[in-house]
């Protein structure tokens, strides 16, 4: 996988600007190359044009099919030779034309402890839960929602009087801190996926 990343958005991007800012401070050797939104409003794009990057809507009206939509996102990453394809709010389930131009190689942010609160409106799953402990998950994507191997989790403890917007301002925190880390550990190339679990070079080096 080369360094050079493609991001797919459908709104404010702060994962994205996240993303930008590793890179800009030397946290994250990567370029991005595009950044794609599947809505024209979507703040994010602007916050990729400030920075200098390309940024496109491909609307996902007017397709055939789903498939259809997903080839022509590939077609738009395989044009800038991307080698990594970072979600950061993309709100499209990503389908096999995808998954199969890039295998292991598509990565997305979620705001809870996966395999727990998949899916929309976590944090505010966690809360009616009642769940003491949320947080982040980092993980490759495959083609069930929500459910690839994890690269990284943090954890965000739930307060008492926590709202979902509170909650989730806390998680979007350890989000930001957690999503370019995980990219760069992808990039850095050293792991192996056995079933299920992501795993360091470094892990079977110290056993
Ligand atoms: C984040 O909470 C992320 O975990 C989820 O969608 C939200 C996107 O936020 N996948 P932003 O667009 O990156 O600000």
């Amino acid at each position: 996988m080369n360094r050079i990343l493609g991001v797919l958005i459908s709104g404010r991007g702060s994962n994205l600007q996240a993303l930008i800012d590793a890179i800009k401070h030397g946290r994250l050797d990567a370029t991005i190359a595009v950044v794609i939104s599947n809505r024209e409003d979507a703040s994010g794009l602007e916050r990729a044009r400030q920075a200098g990057i390309e940024a496109i809507c491909i609307s996902h009206h007017g397709w055939l099919s789903r498939d259809d939509y997903d080839r022509a996102l590939v077609d738009e990453l395989r044009r800038r030779n991307v080698g990594l394809v970072c979600l950061a709010g993309f709100m499209r389930v990503v389908g096999s034309p995808l998954l199969d131009a890039y295998p292991n190689a598509i990565v997305n942010v979620h705001p809870s402890l996966l395999p727990s609160f998949a899916g929309v409106d976590a944090q505010r799953k966690a809360l009616d839960h009642g769940v003491k402990v949320s947080g982040v998950t980092v993980h490759l994507v495959t083609a069930e929602l929500d459910d690839g191997p994890i690269i990284l989790q943090r954890v965000v403890r739930v307060l008492d009087d926590d709202r979902p917007e509170t909650l989730a301002d806390r998680i979007l925190q350890e989000e930001h801190l957690a999503y370019p880390t995980a990219v760069g550990l992808l990039l850095d190339g050293e792991w192996r996926i056995e079933g299920r679990r992501f795993l360091r070079a470094r892990t079977s080096a110290a056993r």
